[in-house]
């Protein structure tokens, strides 16, 4: 294998942030042993931009990194970082960087991550590759980002143990599952247990389309359902929209699960190993190339650079044509 490293670069640091994903530790696993390999010190940060900001910064070994390919959540430890989004966090950030001769830095999260790892770059003297890493699904710039197959057979397997209480006691379950902004969760969720209706933020939903659709089910004899609802739907989550349609229709006996947190924990799926193992390789390649403010995705198979302001500003689009299967399906 060839050595890349035509760059300046001798030091990179790695961090975790925003909502933890399964599969971020084999990013991370990724990032340090890349590096390594092309003779580049690797120093893990621990708790995002937190923890940049207060000097939480370890040099990193192949045997840090042993054994957690595996494993769920991120041994660098996550957070939100608020003061990060003002010019004195960062520059205090910076000024941490430079203490450690750190001259690139891999962020491993979804877009606040990004935004503020731009913000960074434009600010100071600094290379920044980010690895889209959010249950979510919602950057541009990759087909799938790390956690995103293990959230969803999470899901999947939770929705199928329902569908058995739900048939058994003839009950109609509303459950919600994660998703602030984006429905892609619910989506494919929806679409793979075989859910009666699927409520996303991306499209409109109509409460008295929804009792329609349950009036149909009933005189059709469907004596039990699954709505999914995407936390960030605009009718409200999975209690205020269980609520609306109960006023409308008691034909069924309704219960209402959330998911939760439940969805962003556990070892991740064996797609979601190898996505994150590609593009932590691919990180550090881009960043040994002098590459700077983009995001590595993959699409189409392809490994593709995406700039940071295009990869969170544009969402990739919801398939209304799988919605409209599904729905379709589900009659
Ligand atoms: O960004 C991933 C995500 O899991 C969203 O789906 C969810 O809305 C949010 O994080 C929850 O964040 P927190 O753990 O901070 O409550």
């Amino acid at each position: 294998m060839k050595y890349y490293n035509m760059s300046q670069i001798r030091s990179i640091g790695v961090l975790t942030s925003g909502g933890d994903a399964p599969g971020m530790n084999a990013a991370i696993r990724a990032v340090v042993r890349t590096a390594l390999y092309h003779k580049v010190n690797v120093f893990g940060i621990f708790r995002g931009y937190e923890g940049l900001i207060d000097g939480e910064i370890k040099q990193m070994d192949y045997v840090s990194v042993a054994r957690i390919i595996q494993r769920g959540g991120t041994i660098l430890q996550s957070a939100r970082s608020e003061i990060f989004r003002t010019p004195e966090g960062r520059s205090n950030a910076y000024g941490n960087l430079k203490k450690f001769n750190i001259d690139g830095l891999i962020t491993i999260g979804g877009d606040g991550t990004f935004r503020g790892a731009q913000a960074l770059s434009e600010e100071h003297d600094i290379k920044v590759i980010g690895i889209p890493g959010t249950i979510d699904n919602d950057l541009y710039g990759s087909d799938f980002t790390i956690g995103y197959d293990t959230a969803l057979n999470t899901v999947v397997e939770a929705v199928d143990k329902i569908r058995d209480t739900a048939g058994s006691h003839n009950r109609l379950f509303f459950i919600e599952v994660m998703g602030r902004d984006a429905g892609f969760i619910a989506l494919r969720s929806g679409i793979a247990t075989g859910a009666e209706d699927i409520l996303i933020p991306e499209t409109k939903t109509t409460i008295d389309d929804l009792v329609e659709k349950l009036r149909h089910n009933r005189r059709e004899s469907k004596t039990s359902g699954i709505i999914i609802v995407a936390e960030g739907d605009e009718e409200g989550g999975a209690f205020e929209v269980a609520r609306k349609v109960t006023e409308k229709f008691n034909g069924y006996s309704t219960r209402v699960t959330i998911l939760g947190h439940v969805q962003r924990g556990g070892a991740p799926t064996c797609m979601d190993r190898v996505l994150a193992s590609t593009l932590g390789f691919e990180a550090v390649k881009a960043i040994l190339t002098d590459n700077s403010g983009v995001m590595v995705g993959q699409i189409n198979k392809k490994i593709v650079l995406t700039p940071f302001d295009k990869a969170t500003k544009h969402h990739q689009e919801i398939n209304r044509s799988m919605l409209e299967m599904a729905r379709i399906l589900s009659l």
